[in-house]
């Protein structure tokens, strides 16, 4: 087995699979992470389209990753017509990139959602009161949002009208590749997933 030395460990194929969950997994737990605000692409109509998001969740057993987003998005109806998606991460000091695409689920009326709003702060779900959704054209440069809560976070119990605008976008990950940069040459490796979270995993010349 082929194995590369890296910050005096060595890591097979496998071994960097499960290091780069582990890293998914701390980008989404903490918030000044490298990996906590990854871009995400995917295509519509027009073309592709691609923004910043904030991971929430991995899961590194089920092969997932997830982020939360306003159901009246272009991203939203975009992937309810084509749910093929794609996620970038960039830590500069580590010097890794790593890329993963799959199909995304979109949650919003189930337990999947239901246990993200119940996680989520005040301050988080304040975003999804807009009485106008992302993305309408608007006279005025505004927020979208009621007044008041432009400078106070809401009560628990003024988020509820908020609670039908909120999703979950989770991705199932069929492939994602890892890219190590490096002075003394790159190193590159791609992992294909099967069903039950088993995958095929090659060496690549970066
Ligand atoms: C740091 C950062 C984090 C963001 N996190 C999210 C997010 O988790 N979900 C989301 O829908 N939009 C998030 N946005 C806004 C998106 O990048 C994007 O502008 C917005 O969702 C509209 O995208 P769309 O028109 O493709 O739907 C974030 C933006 C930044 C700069």
């Amino acid at each position: 087995m082929y194995t590369i030395l890296k910050d005096g460990i060595n890591y097979s194929l496998e071994a960097l699979e499960k290091d780069s969950w582990l890293r998914l997994l701390n980008g989404s737990i903490k918030y000044k992470d490298a990996l906590h605000n990854p871009a995400v692409a995917n295509v519509n109509q027009h073309g592709v389209n691609i923004r910043t998001v904030v991971l929430r969740k991995v899961k590194p057993v089920e092969k997932q990753l997830a982020f939360h987003t306003d159901i009246r998005s272009g991203k939203w109806n975009d992937l309810l017509q084509q749910n093929n998606i794609s996620w970038l991460f960039y830590d500069a000091q580590a010097r890794i990139q790593i890329r993963l695409s799959g199909t995304a689920a979109l949650h919003q009326d189930d337990g999947i959602a239901e246990e993200a709003w119940a996680a989520s702060t005040m301050s988080n779900r304040k975003i999804y009161l807009g009485k106008t959704g992302p993305s309408v054209i608007s006279l005025l440069p505004v927020s979208g949002l009621p007044a008041a809560f432009e400078t106070n976070d809401p009560t628990q119990e003024e988020t509820l009208p908020a609670r039908k605008n909120f999703g979950v976008v989770v991705t199932t990950v069929t492939w994602m590749e890892w890219l190590w940069l490096n002075s003394k040459g790159h190193r590159r490796a791609r992992f294909k997933y099967i069903n039950d979270g088993s995958f095929s995993a090659d060496w690549v010349i970066p």
